[in-house]
């Protein structure tokens, strides 16, 4: 059986773009017999960055509650939150024993973030992967599903690990990065990838007249002013959405496109109700789900997780010569 594990900073309520990237493949992995799987919030990593307390608090208990209802069940996979596992913290020490910094100075994701906000580069932020390592090594993951942008911090996890394994013996295997085949789902302003922090996303949470409402917003094909210019789909960021969410009826919406016999806010309407039907069981289970479930849910996965992390710091410090 091979070990899974990946992680998602609780920065925000999930929208579309991590559902259809992050928690459809999370779901896919936990339901392979072959996979134990372990799912993280990293609330830690989050602090890289100033977090409002009381939003962190409650983003880390929504975002469990967002997994529970889209079917992430704590029979089958770990769910628990990073900083109720501490060991995670004491590895993260050991390793950045032993971790060059050039390599941590030459990560992409570091570099941007500094060059947007040099007032915030932090000693956290530059051992990010080390606490990423720390993160997957503490489980003896074999598997980390992420995507595109996280390759860097994976492929700076094996060198990590395959360092240590070398000085101190076989003790971690090396984490393989398995790319989840994330669609790019682009946000409302049909540019940019959807991201919270550009406020072109669509919550998953919403009701279903606020999905309406935030739906019609979105910008559609620029050269079709008109009603009656005939539209481009394939120029047209709603009709990608369509493709995620009404893969039905798309040969009937680009021929009233580019007919011109359909116009785009009766469109956007068709895909805001195609997105309220594909959501409206897991919202149901959301609103039965109460905090209560949550925080035994996150108690017990707590539990498991930290008899998995003191065996292997038992093995770390063994290792190491700690006593
Ligand atoms: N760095 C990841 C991100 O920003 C989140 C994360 C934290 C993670 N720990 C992890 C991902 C461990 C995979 C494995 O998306
Ligand atoms: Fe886009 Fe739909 Fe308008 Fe065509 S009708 S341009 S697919 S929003």
């Amino acid at each position: 059986m091979k070990t899974v594990f990946s992680g998602i900073r609780p920065t925000g309520n999930m929208h579309l773009g991590n559902y259809l990237g992050a928690l459809k493949n999370y779901l896919i992995l936990q339901n392979q017999a072959e996979h134990k799987c372990i799912y993280c919030v990293a609330d830690v990593h989050a602090l890289t960055t100033m977090q409002d307390p009381a939003s962190l608090h409650k983003n880390s208990l929504n975002l469990v509650k967002d997994w529970l209802a889209a079917g992430l069940d704590p029979q089958k996979s770990i769910l628990f939150i990073q900083s109720q596992v501490p060991q995670v913290m004491e590895l993260y020490t050991y390793f950045s024993m032993s971790t060059p910094l050039s390599w941590l100075l030459r990560v992409p994701t570091f570099k941007e973030k500094v060059k947007a906000n040099p007032e915030n580069a932090n000693f956290g932020l530059v051992g990010y992967p080390i606490l990423q390592t720390a993160d997957v090594a503490l489980y003896k993951t074999d598997i980390v599903p992420v995507g595109e942008d996280q390759l860097p911090h994976l492929e700076l996890a094996r060198e990590i690990v395959r360092r240590f394994n070398q000085s101190y013996g076989e003790v971690f295997p090396e984490p393989q990065a398995k790319l989840t085949q994330v669609p790019l789902v682009i946000g409302l302003d049909g540019k940019a990838k959807m991201s919270k922090s550009l406020d072109n996303h669509v919550e998953i949470s919403l009701s279903e007249a606020d999905t309406r409402q935030r739906v019609l917003t979105a910008v559609t094909d620029t050269l079709r002013i008109k009603k009656s210019d005939p539209g481009h789909p394939d120029l047209c960021n709603v009709f990608s959405w369509h493709k995620f969410f009404n893969e039905r009826n798309l040969t009937q919406i680009s021929f009233d496109c580019q007919n011109a016999a359909m116009g785009c806010v009766s469109c956007k309407q068709i895909l805001a109700e195609a997105i309220n039907d594909e959501l409206r069981p897991y919202r149901q289970r959301r609103a039965e789900l109460s905090d209560d479930l949550v925080i035994k849910v996150i108690k017990e996965g707590a539990c498991q997780a930290s008899e998995l992390a003191k065996q292997t710091i038992r093995e770390v410090k063994q290792a190491m010569g700690l006593v």
